[in-house]
């Protein structure tokens, strides 16, 4: 008979039929139970004979219940184990789940053609001093281009300090860069600027790359020739026109705007051909007066040096129309324009690929 109840027990395939069985035998109305209650209409001497046999009998089955059970329990863990192992030697899935900014493409395509020319990448803070922002940079206390610029002032963090500003341009890093690593220098110094103004195509922060080389014999030439690989190398097109147009810069002499021929092609304005003119950058020959504030002896070195904003180059390149939806965080947008993040741009590979 307990044989029979031990083999009901195994037979219990999983946890719910395992639990049905032991209220058939051990519930309230249970077969056992009503074992148990059968002793007390027992006389005594039956009653000592069956009540060890009826106790033993309830420890067998409720030992074995709890060892089927610890034996389910071991199965259904194995079996969840196997369905849900995650083998770390599969190649990773095909899931893009981010892309990578056309502002940070852009400055790596920067980063890439520049540094095939020999130039490296120089930073600065985005907080500046006067004496950085404008001063060093041939923009006196009283310089008229100081009003231009729209400046954010920063207060000054003890009394007695002068007001900082948020870097209204990259130029700063120019002088930055001179002082601390002398001439000869090639750098380009992409980063963030700030001025006070917003519209479609002006937004309070953008970024804007710096390109200064200082060396012994440094000509025009030598910028034009730059400024047109440059030009060439990013829009990835042979048959860009450009020209050179005189302009003021206080610490360009002298100083000169780019201006790139662009054409309509399927609708929109792009890079390229010539039915119109329009302005990328401003350029010159760094003033002898910037060297010297550097501590560098003009006379021994002269420079050439451009400034260019990077969001407008995005723009022109990759087809966007409204300046503001780069500072959105729209992830549609991102999905959109954005670009995935192993694709890392190469010259050989073409920067925009
Ligand atoms: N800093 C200038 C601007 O923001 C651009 C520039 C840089 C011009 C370097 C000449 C040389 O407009």
């Amino acid at each position: 008979m307990s044989d029979a109840l031990i083999d009901r027990i195994a037979a219990a395939e999983n946890l719910a039929e395992l639990d049905a069985v032991r209220v058939a035998l051990l519930g309230k109305s249970g077969e056992i139970t009503a074992k148990l209650k059968s002793l007390g209409a027992m006389d005594a001497g039956t009653r000592a004979a069956e009540a060890p046999r009826i106790h033993a009998l309830r420890e067998r089955v409720t030992g074995a219940i709890a060892d089927r059970r610890a034996a389910l329990e071991a199965a259904e863990l194995e079996r969840k184990l196997a369905t849900e192992k995650i083998d770390l030697s599969l190649p990773a899935p095909e899931i893009v789940s981010g892309t990578v900014h056309p502002i940070s493409q852009v400055m790596d395509e920067l980063a890439e053609i520049f540094a095939d020319l020999g130039f490296s990448v120089a930073e600065g803070p985005e907080i500046e001093t006067q004496w950085y922002n404008f001063t060093a940079l041939n923009m006196g206390e009283t310089h008229p281009a100081r009003a231009m610029m729209d400046t954010f002032y920063v207060e000054p963090r003890t009394a007695g300090e002068e007001a900082r500003v948020l870097r209204t341009h990259t130029s700063p890093v120019q002088i930055r860069a001179m002082e601390k690593l002398g001439a000869p220098l090639y750098v380009i110094a992409p980063g963030r600027v700030y001025r006070s103004d917003s519209d479609a195509t002006h937004t309070p922060m953008f970024h804007q790359v710096e390109g200064l080389a200082i060396d012994r014999g440094i000509t025009l030439g030598h910028l034009k020739w730059t400024l047109e690989t440059f030009v060439k190398a990013f829009f990835e097109r042979d048959d860009i026109v450009m020209r050179f147009r005189p302009s003021y810069f206080p610490f360009t002499e002298p100083s000169a705007e780019l201006d790139v021929g662009w054409s309509i092609e399927k609708g929109r304005r792009v890079v390229g051909g010539n039915q119109g003119w329009m302005e990328i950058l401003g350029s010159g020959m760094v003033h002898p007066r910037v060297i010297a504030n550097c501590g560098l002896d003009p006379d021994e070195w002269q420079g050439f040096a451009f400034g260019c904003g990077i969001d407008r180059l995005a723009m022109l390149k990759y087809g966007m129309s409204d300046l503001r939806a780069f500072f959105d965080g729209d992830i549609r947008w991102l999905k959109h324009y954005g670009f995935r993040a192993l694709d890392v741009p190469t010259l050989s590979g073409g920067v925009g690929a």
